[in-house]
C-alpha cells in the first residue's frame, strides 16, 4: 500500500502547481475556478484526514502518517486559493461533503483512481490555458 501512495505524491504535487497557474491564464473564469479549487482542496483535506483516522484504527501507522501529510498539503493548497479569493474581494465558499470511508486498502485505491481523474482534468485545463495565453481562444475544448 505504501508504494502506491508514494507513487502518486510527486505527480500530484507537480500537477497542483501547474493547476494553479492555469487559473490565472483564464481571467474571465478566474474567480469561479478559484472557488471550485478551494472547495476541492477543502474536501480533499477532510477526506485525507478521515482516511488517516481509519488507517490508524486499522494499525497502519505509516499509511496514516502519509494521509495526514497529504491532508496538510491540501490544506495549504486551500489556503493559497483562499488568499487569492480574498484579494479579489470575494467570500469563500466551501461545501464540505461527507467522505465515504472504507477499509484502508479501499481508501488507497479510491485515492489512486481519483488522482488519475484529476490529473487528466488538470492537464486539459493547463492545455487550454496555454492556448488562451497565445490568443487562440480563452476556453476552447480542443486539445
Ligand atoms: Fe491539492
Amino acid at each position: 500500500m505504501l508504494n502506491s501512495l508514494h507513487a502518486i505524491l510527486p505527480w500530484r504535487l507537480s500537477a497542483a502547481v501547474l493547476h494553479s497557474r492555469s487559473f490565472v491564464a483564464n481571467s474571465a473564469d478566474t474567480l469561479e475556478n478559484l472557488q471550485a479549487a478551494f472547495d476541492g482542496e477543502s474536501n480533499a483535506n477532510a477526506r485525507y484526514l478521515a482516511f488517516a483516522q481509519k488507517a490508524g484504527k486499522e494499525g497502519y501507522g505509516e499509511v496514516a502518517s502519509l494521509f495526514r501529510a497529504v491532508a496538510k498539503a491540501e490544506e495549504f493548497h486551500a489556503r493559497n486559493h483562499a488568499a487569492v479569493i480574498r484579494q479579489l474581494g470575494a467570500d469563500l465558499v466551501a461545501h464540505i461533503e461527507h467522505s465515504k470511508v472504507r477499509s484502508t486498502r479501499e481508501n488507497l485505491q479510491t485515492v489512486i483512481e481519483g488522482e488519475k481523474v484529476r490529473a487528466r482534468r488538470d492537464v486539459s485545463r493547463i492545455h487550454r490555458g496555454r492556448q488562451a495565453t497565445k490568443g487562440l481562444g480563452s476556453d476552447s475544448p480542443s486539445l
